[in-house]
């Protein structure tokens, strides 16, 4: 049985930020999250046709910032000498962030974003546009072969028919192959209270406790779990054809912690929605009484976690002046269903009072390289409660 335990009201595609003309046509769906009391797993109560969210003209570009650039830089490095494929699969490749530090020879990529597939095309890495399907996994064993590492990142997650994509997995997998995906994570955002992991992009929050079901479903076993700091908070997991390997004590240390949060009583999410309404009315209170005192408020990262945040709370540009943000495609437009205007960080942080920190999940970087900034302003943050850095 699904069980709806959050209504963050009528939303905007996260990524999707518009030109003036294009605000009269903008869509909007009904963003409600359920937990499966049969299968534990979080999802959205109603899903986004794939092809508005993820086309050619997607925002996001994965080496946006130098924390991500050095997170996949490692993990390359991380999963090579774990494992050393001689072929590669990445699904959900970007701008090729990730794929870039492999021979080309050796990777296939499926991007369904037409914009960043002929980067990686260009780039001579061989890079289907195509959602990730079972006769897409068939096409590659058969033009290319099984492949021995199979990699997602950020990308499983945004996957509305999860058992046919984890089939296509172990289709396209070889018998020793391994599939590594990384993930926010349910317990990161249930800890945090980070209710804007939560948009349209993201079908699925996931705990180790519904993949290692999802996953034995399709002849697939979870081996091993990391626990990674980006993304506010995400799970790496390995996975393999079921019997092919030992089982690492990280997965039931995982299951253990997660049974102990309790992931598994629909009251651990009634609780967390209360406390998303008291963020809500923190974070409110917190602008309306800076506005009064005529400070001047900006947005600091234009992400699709603020889009959540802005959408759900009512936050519009009589509180936020504007949103800095470092991408080229984002700038001179406005911010999905709020609209906000994004522009460059150039010249548009001096003589501000208070940032909202919409890239919370980079507040290290950002506050490593906004010295100047935090000198006199100071940046606002929800997470993990309403306060100021
Ligand atoms: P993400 O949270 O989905 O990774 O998106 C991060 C966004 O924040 C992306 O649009 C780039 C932007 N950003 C900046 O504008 N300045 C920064 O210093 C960082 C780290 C990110």
């Amino acid at each position: 049985m699904k069980i709806k335990f959050l209504d963050l009201g009528m939303q905007p595609i996260a990524n999707n930020f518009l030109l003036p003309s294009e605000i009269k046509d903008e869509f909007k769906f009904h963003l409600t999250v359920t937990f499966d009391t049969n299968t534990k797993l979080v999802s959205l109560g109603e899903f986004v046709p794939p092809a508005r969210m993820f086309n050619d003209t997607y925002t996001y570009h994965s080496s946006g910032s130098n924390t991500m650039t050095n997170h996949f830089r490692d993990t390359a490095k991380i999963l090579k000498t774990k494992f050393n494929p001689e072929t590669v699969l990445e699904i959900g490749s970007n701008d090729g962030v990730f794929i870039k530090n492999f021979d080309s020879n050796s990777v296939v990529a499926v991007e369904p974003c037409g914009n960043f597939a002929n980067i990686t095309n260009a780039l001579g890495y061989k890079t289907l546009e195509e959602f990730w399907t079972l006769p897409v996994a068939k096409q590659i064993v058969k033009e290319n072969g099984s492949r021995d590492l199979i990699y997602a990142a950020n990308c499983m997650c945004h996957i509305q028919n999860l058992s046919e994509a984890f089939s296509a997995i172990e289709t396209c997998l070889s018998d020793n192959g391994v599939f590594v995906f990384e993930d926010p994570s349910l317990l990161q955002m249930l800890d945090r209270g980070s209710y804007d992991q939560i948009y349209d992009e993201h079908a699925h929050v996931f705990s180790i406790t519904a993949l290692k079901h999802l996953l034995a479903n399709n002849g697939l076993q979870v081996f091993n779990v990391e626990k990674l700091s980006v993304h506010g908070g995400s799970n790496r997991v390995y996975a393999c054809k079921t019997g092919t390997r030992d089982i690492d004590a990280s997965v039931r240390n995982s299951l253990s912690e997660e049974d102990a949060v309790g992931i598994y009583n629909v009251d651990t999410y009634h609780n967390f929605a209360k406390r998303v309404e008291q963020s809500k009315h923190q974070l409110l209170c917190l602008l309306l009484e800076l506005k009064r005192r005529n400070f001047k408020i900006i947005s600091y990262g234009a992400t699709s976690k603020s889009t959540t945040v802005f959408n759900y709370c009512g936050i519009d540009d009589s509180l936020i002046d504007y949103i800095i943000d470092t991408t080229p495609s984002k700038q001179g437009k406005l911010s999905p269903g709020m609209h906000i205007p994004v522009v460059c960080r150039e010249g548009n942080l001096s003589r501000v009072d208070y940032a909202f920190l919409g890239a919370w999940n980079y507040e290290e970087e950002i506050c490593n390289k906004e010295n100047d900034f935090l000198k006199t302003g100071r940046f606002i943050t929800h997470v993990p409660y309403v306060r100021l850095i």
